[in-house]
């Protein structure tokens, strides 16, 4: 299949393509997704092919208003008003009882909840305003890949197996949406993302709790996806928490590194082993998956250390990326 890259004023034709049940990619503030019908259960079936995703971890509503919520949602609680009337469009997630019947099960992996997200991007809301119906969007990479915050991210991970990309250029945020689950007595964020529990909690007016994400093998999890290998890179990523540890490591040539700015100019390597995260942590937020694709590609690297960050809330999303694509191992 040859996979079709779209500007702007090219939606139209994407547009055809998903009406036609093909797959195509689409850019949002975070990430970009992978779209299909969400109601068309042949294409929802063909996203996970395409990612090479099991098939037990469900796939996101994506719609372009609140409205189109009310059709698949078994009911819209005021603690989700709430949420929607201060933070869509825009980076979170919201898990609600669905509509029984009104999803095909590969949407929600049969469980008795749905995600929905409204992304903060001209683009994407206009195509699924033009096309009429929400469309499912995971993140658009091969399982287990870091999510794409570019095109080309996109097309690297999925030619040849989707019909399209729309290109919208580089994502804002460059980590997944905040994920809260409202099916629950007590609200908990499932995944962190750029709105923080705190936040969450100023506007609800109550207490919202966080997700550890540690689940075992056994273990049934909260958000599915949760259990599997993430984001990694083909070599093992080591975090570094104390940026002055970077001067205890001796650096070789097999060797990457993912820090700030002013941490990567005392470091005695070649450019080309050096990834810039940027002047802080929301450019580290933005540069992160874009670094660990930059080393992956490279296959004379042996072990890249990133930098960690501290900074309460703020960093949740970030260190929850970066732990998961280090499988834990941290420096020292
Ligand atoms: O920012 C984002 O959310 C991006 C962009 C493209 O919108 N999408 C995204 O989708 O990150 P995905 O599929 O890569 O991650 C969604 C997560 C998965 O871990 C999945 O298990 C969880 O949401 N999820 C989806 N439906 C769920 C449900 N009904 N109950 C619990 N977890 C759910
Ligand atoms: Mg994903």
């Amino acid at each position: 299949m040859d996979t079709k890259i779209f500007t702007e004023d090219q939606l139209d034709d994407a547009v055809k393509l998903l009406s036609k049940g093909e797959l195509v990619a689409f850019p949002t503030e975070t990430v970009y997704g992978l779209g299909a019908i969400a109601t068309n259960e042949k294409s929802v079936k063909g996203v996970y092919a395409a990612k090479g995703r099991p098939s037990d971890n469900p796939l996101i509503v994506t719609v372009s208003d609140e409205k189109m919520i009310e059709k698949y949602a078994k009911e819209v609680p005021e603690r989700a008003k709430k949420l929607i009337k201060h933070f869509w469009p825009g980076p979170l997630t919201i898990l609600l009882y669905v509509k029984p019947n009104a999803l095909p099960d590969a949407v929600t992996g049969g469980l008795d909840t749905v995600a929905f997200r409204c992304p903060d991007h001209k683009l994407t809301h206009d195509l699924i305003k033009k096309l009429g119906y929400p469309i499912v969007g995971p993140s658009a990479n091969t399982s287990t890949k870091p999510s794409p915050t570019t095109a080309e991210h996109v097309y690297h991970d999925l030619k040849g197996k989707i019909a399209g990309i729309i290109d919208g250029g580089e994502t804002r945020v460059g980590l997944e949406s905040t994920i809260i689950d409202l099916s629950v007595d007590t609200p908990i964020v499932l995944r962190p993302g750029e709105i923080t529990p705190e936040e969450l909690s100023e506007v609800l007016g109550e207490e919202v709790l966080i997700n550890t994400g540690k689940v075992s093998d056994k273990e049934i999890p909260k958000a599915p996806g949760m259990k599997y290998r993430h984001y990694a890179p083909s070599a093992p990523v080591v975090v570094v928490d104390n940026s002055d540890d970077f001067s205890k490591i001796d650096f070789e040539k097999d060797m990457g590194v993912m820090a700030l700015d002013s941490i990567l100019e005392k470091i005695d390597l070649p450019d080309e082993n050096k990834f810039s995260l940027g002047k802080n942590l929301v450019d580290a937020d933005h540069n992160l998956f874009g670094g660990l694709r930059y080393f992956d590609d490279k296959n004379n690297i042996d072990r890249i250390f990133v930098q960690g960050f501290n900074q309460g809330q703020e960093s949740l999303a970030y260190m929850n990326r970066l732990n998961k694509a280090a499988g834990g191992h941290h420096f020292n």
